[in-house]
């Protein structure tokens, strides 16, 4: 059980996330610079796939060349907001093959719910990040960690861009073997689960809906 949460302070990362948390970034924007920020999340976060050597041919030689072992890994979007940070990693990555889990949060019992999951066939064979840009209250990444982990995935590791002391405590509490990868911890969250200073809603801001 590790408990781990990996601060990525790359000088490019914290820049593009200051710009995204600029109230008057726009909506094009914004969703551009979590692309970029994602694809340097998963540059640090895919360090430690497994190579094999493998025998190639360049113009002039035969050589054993350094390839990704095993299968590729699967991205797990949580919807909505996972949206982005899946379209940047997947620019990096291709052939990753995707999965998609969607949850609210029913307004009675504060329980979230699922309202949709779908992941590839083979998940048992491969390793799994699971985006989403935001762990506020931490409930959703949670009950999303619950579900997928009963589909086997032989890893499991979370990336947001933004994470609360608080969601991150509660992550840890209920699923320890879990390691987050964040670009930044903020403050706390306020009465209605934002962080702050935060960004606002991620999802608002990515896709216009405010
Ligand atoms: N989700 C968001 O999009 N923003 C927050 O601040 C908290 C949860």
């Amino acid at each position: 059980m590790n408990h781990s949460t990996t601060l990525i302070e790359h000088p490019l990362i914290q820049h593009k996330l200051s710009l995204m948390r600029q109230k008057d970034t726009s909506t094009a924007k914004f969703r551009q610079l979590l692309e970029e920020i994602s694809m340097l999340l998963a540059y640090e976060v895919t360090r430690e796939l497994p190579l094999e050597s493998v025998s190639i041919e360049t113009p002039l030689a035969r050589m054993d060349a350094p390839m990704l072992a095993g299968k590729k890994l699967v991205l797990i979007s949580i919807m909505r907001a996972g949206q982005g940070i899946l379209d940047g990693i997947l620019k990096l990555i291709p052939s990753a093959r995707v999965g998609h889990i969607g949850l609210y949060r029913d307004p009675r019992t504060l329980v979230p719910v699922e309202y949709y999951f779908k992941v590839p066939h083979d998940v048992h064979e491969r390793e799994m990040l699971i985006v989403d840009p935001m762990i506020a209250t931490g409930n959703s990444a949670i009950a999303a960690v619950h579900r997928l982990k009963e589909t086997q995935p032989l890893s499991i590791k979370f990336v947001c861009l933004l994470a609360a002391p608080e969601g991150i405590a509660s992550f840890h509490a209920e699923h320890p073997d879990v390691p987050i990868f964040t670009a930044a911890i903020d403050d706390k969250l306020d009465q209605h689960g934002y962080i702050l200073p935060g960004l606002g809603d991620a999802g608002d801001r990515m896709f216009g809906t405010q």
